[in-house]
């Protein structure tokens, strides 16, 4: 921490509100950003009941905080909050970041950032999905993987697995095979990729057997916990048939899902730059500088897999 500013009375903040936050590696690797960016600014964590998120996000831009990330279970109850939101965040219905924005006395909103001496006649909070950019940013950068024209299977229809079948969808994805133990929930996604991407086509099954798929992509939480069974069944489709496997997941660094794979012969990727990439794209948004992207990955995985 060499450019490392005390706090004083000059200090803004930014920060993480969850619900429990405590395990959260992002004020790690978004502080070692901020001092190597020289701002007197700091991220916090904190922990924030569902049922104070509302006066969480208002006392925050009262305060002249920057801008915020939100984690589960805030989401989704952060976008029904927001001001305004962004295009990408308005079709997947979640936020993960929130940038404030003041009024000045042209009529102009302006990054909260730039207000220094005087206040703001208003604030507005305004809502993004950096999740989603980190998603496509981390397969092209584990794999070179792009999704255009690809075949993909999808584990798990959650927060995550949704964000992730929208986004490839976006991005041109020919198939995407949707498996979640909820079946409702895949069949709802499957409706949203219908109705916002018709060139993708979405199949609530595992493929043929012998079929190859681009990507089997995890975006269950099996594996989170050592007794958590494998979320792909093998008797119904094998990764020997995929190219690369991903899993959101990064703590293990190595899951029984990608060892399997790895062991099929699939390349492999965890989800640590699917965290790093939503947070460097959180800090470019409050900052409007470029992210200091490998002192974050030093810090992040230091703090992840050194501590
Ligand atoms: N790397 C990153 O930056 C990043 C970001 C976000 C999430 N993640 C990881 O992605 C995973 C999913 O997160 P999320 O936010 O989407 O959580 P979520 O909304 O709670 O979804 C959990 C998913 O896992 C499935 N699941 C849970 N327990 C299961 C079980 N026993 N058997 C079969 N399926 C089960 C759920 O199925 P049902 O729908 O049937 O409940 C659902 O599809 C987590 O491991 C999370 O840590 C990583």
């Amino acid at each position: 921490m060499d450019n490392f500013v005390h706090i004083n009375a000059n200090t803004r903040y930014c920060g993480l509100l969850g619900y429990p936050v405590r395990h959260s590696a992002s004020p790690s690797f978004q502080n070692a950003a901020l001092s190597f960016l020289h701002l007197n600014w700091r991220y916090l964590a904190m922990e924030v009941h569902p049922k104070s998120l509302f006066h969480a996000i208002e006392g925050a831009k009262s305060m002249g905080f920057i801008g915020l990330n939100l984690t589960v279970p805030h989401k989704e109850t952060g976008f029904k909050l927001a001001n305004k939101v962004n295009p990408t965040a308005q079709i997947l219905g979640a936020i993960n970041t929130i940038c404030f924005e003041g009024l000045n006395k042209d009529g102009e909103w302006l990054p909260i950032r730039n207000w220094k001496n005087d206040s703001p006649v208003e604030v507005r909070s305004v809502g993004y999905n950096t999740d989603s950019d980190a998603i496509p940013a981390s397969l092209k950068e584990n794999f070179g993987f792009v999704s255009a024209q690809k075949s993909i299977l999808i584990l798990g229809a959650g927060g995550a697995g949704r964000v992730a079948a929208l986004r490839l969808s976006a991005e041109g994805a020919k198939k995407i095979y949707i498996i979640n133990r909820t079946v409702q929930k895949a069949e709802n996604l499957a409706e949203e990729i219908h109705s916002h991407y018709p060139g993708t086509e979405v199949i609530l099954q595992y493929p043929d057997p012998s079929e190859k798929v681009d990507l089997i992509l995890n975006a269950t939480s099996l594996g989170l916990k050592s007794s958590d069974p494998i979320p792909l069944d093998i008797n119904q489709f094998s990764m020997r048939q995929a190219k690369y496997a991903f899993d959101m997941i990064y703590r293990p660094a190595e899951t029984p899902f990608l060892t399997m794979a790895r062991q099929s012969g699939c390349q492999i990727a965890n989800g640590i730059n699917m965290l790093l990439y939503q947070g460097a794209a959180s800090l470019e948004l409050w900052t409007g500088l470029p992210a200091p992207i490998e002192i974050m990955r030093k810090a992040l995985i230091e703090n992840i897999y050194h501590n």
